[in-house]
């Protein structure tokens, strides 16, 4: 697949005055926003063997494709270093172990946690927000309230109906701008004395919109509320600290980062971890155990039972390092750059209607009129061009959409503007076939 410009999009104005493609933002080498000094080129489509053939993979958001480094990091783990961890008393085992809990630390550094026991590894993201809900959710009482916004995946609204149906707290939903942000004075206006949680996005997966989670931190604590934040589409995008940030809990999956599937990552404030109950019973999360009573391990291993997933955690920790090899920065510009353009381009085309604020984080959602976003995809997948078509998990807001489901375009760091260019011609094919306004 070709990675250079060989044909610019012909955009006239372009996003902000110029012209978009007029900024060449291909990361194989040529006019990346430049990254830091420390950091080196990565994120050409060679390192990705799941982009080999000619392929425009536009579905980042639902997973990202692996780079080598990451394949081989597994594949590592599972062979010649592989043994179980934090059992065994034989050196391959203690060394797996090791390399373990420096995946653990690798996290943290990541994220700026104040220590790798504010690190839960949990299967992804969802798993993170139902370990919340359980565990932490315990201590809420009939009346309490849980605050989530329109745009919520269903991860980070299922666990909280499941917690309102155990113990009759009551969910309240912050309304969204006209744009696509969640509405921020709106939600801070609900924060009342029963709320005891604020649950939202940060980034959103279906309009890529980005929320001020520092404002809305310190909002949730003046009225005594914690704050956790779904950064699923945050952390492969976004360079986070968990200290500035200000937040309670923060979720992430590894398969969005780059990384394996089946691992994911709660962080928590180590104080807020070490008052939660266990929300799993095994292995691994005890202390002692008899017939008469079972005393639990501290953080983070007490929300760890069982066998973990080693090589995911691992495989996780190769997958910072390809990601900040890049720098996050210099992630966030490159996608910026490519959804305007992509904004840019479809915009052009009359009967497409785009969903999102102009300044969207890494993802697309747009509609055809008079087309299924299914035949979209479909059509779309006869060019080469993967997208996603669906409600995306996110079928309250797509009733404030006032559709039924969207098409997606979401970017990754191994996309360029030639990706940009065969999704809008892929666009005016559908409208040729259906005969709608180009
Ligand atoms: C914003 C957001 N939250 C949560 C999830 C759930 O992630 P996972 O299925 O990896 O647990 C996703 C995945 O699409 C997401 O985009």
């Amino acid at each position: 697949m070709s990675d250079t410009l060989t044909s610019p999009l012909p955009l006239a104005g372009g996003v902000g005055g110029g012209n978009a493609l007029a900024a060449n933002t291909d990361f194989a080498g040529k006019g990346l926003p430049s990254p830091s000094p420390s950091s080196k080129r990565e994120g050409s489509k060679g390192d990705f063997p799941g982009l080999a053939g000619d392929w425009a993979y536009l579905d980042t958001a639902a997973t990202a494709q692996k780079p080598q480094a990451v394949i081989d990091a597994i594949a590592r783990a599972y062979g010649p270093d592989y043994a179980t961890v934090h059992r065994g008393v034989y050196e391959r085992s203690a060394t797996m172990t090791l390399r373990f809990e420096e995946a653990r630390a690798r996290v943290a550094a990541f994220i700026g946690a104040a220590s790798p026991y504010e690190i839960v590894f949990t299967r992804g993201a969802t798993e993170g927000i139902n370990l919340v809900a359980q565990s932490w959710g315990q201590r809420l009482q009939p009346g309490d309230r849980i605050l989530l916004s329109a745009l919520e995946h269903h991860s980070n609204i299922v666990p909280w109906q499941l917690l309102r149906d155990r113990t009759g707290i009551e969910i309240d939903v912050a309304p969204l701008t006209d744009d696509g942000r969640i509405d921020e004075a709106a939600l801070v206006a609900m924060i009342g004395p029963r709320t005891r949680l604020v649950a939202i996005a940060h980034v959103s997966n279906v309009l890529g919109s980005v929320v001020d989670i520092a404002t809305i931190a310190a909002a949730a604590h003046a009225q005594g509320a914690l704050l956790l934040v779904d950064g699923c589409q945050a952390a492969p995008r976004l360079a986070l600290d968990m200290q500035a940030l200000g937040a309670d809990f923060y979720v992430f999956s590894g398969h969005k980062l780059y990384g394996p599937t089946g691992i994911g990552v709660l962080w928590g404030r180590a104080e807020l971890l070490a008052s939660m109950p266990p929300w799993q019973g095994g292995g691994a999360m005890i202390e002692t155990v008899s017939f008469l009573s079972t005393t639990y391990a501290p953080p983070p291993q007490r929300f760890e039972a069982g066998t973990p997933h080693i090589a995911g955690a691992i495989g996780l920790a190769a997958a910072i390092d390809y990601v900040e090899g890049i720098g996050l920065a210099a992630i966030h510009a490159h996608e910026t750059t490519l959804v305007a353009a992509a904004r840019e381009a479809l915009g052009r085309i009359n009967s497409v209607r785009l969903f999102g604020p102009a300044d969207s984080a890494g993802i697309l959602s747009f509609a055809i009129e008079g087309v299924h976003p299914h035949d979209i995809g479909t059509i779309l997948d006869e060019s080469g061009v993967a997208i996603r078509a669906g409600h995306h998990c996110a079928q309250p807001l797509m009733a404030v959409l006032g559709v039924p489901a969207t098409a997606r375009a979401s970017f990754g760091i191994y996309n360029d503007l030639s990706d940009v260019e065969r999704l809008a011609a892929g666009i005016a094919r559908v409208t040729r076939i259906f005969g709608v306004e180009a």
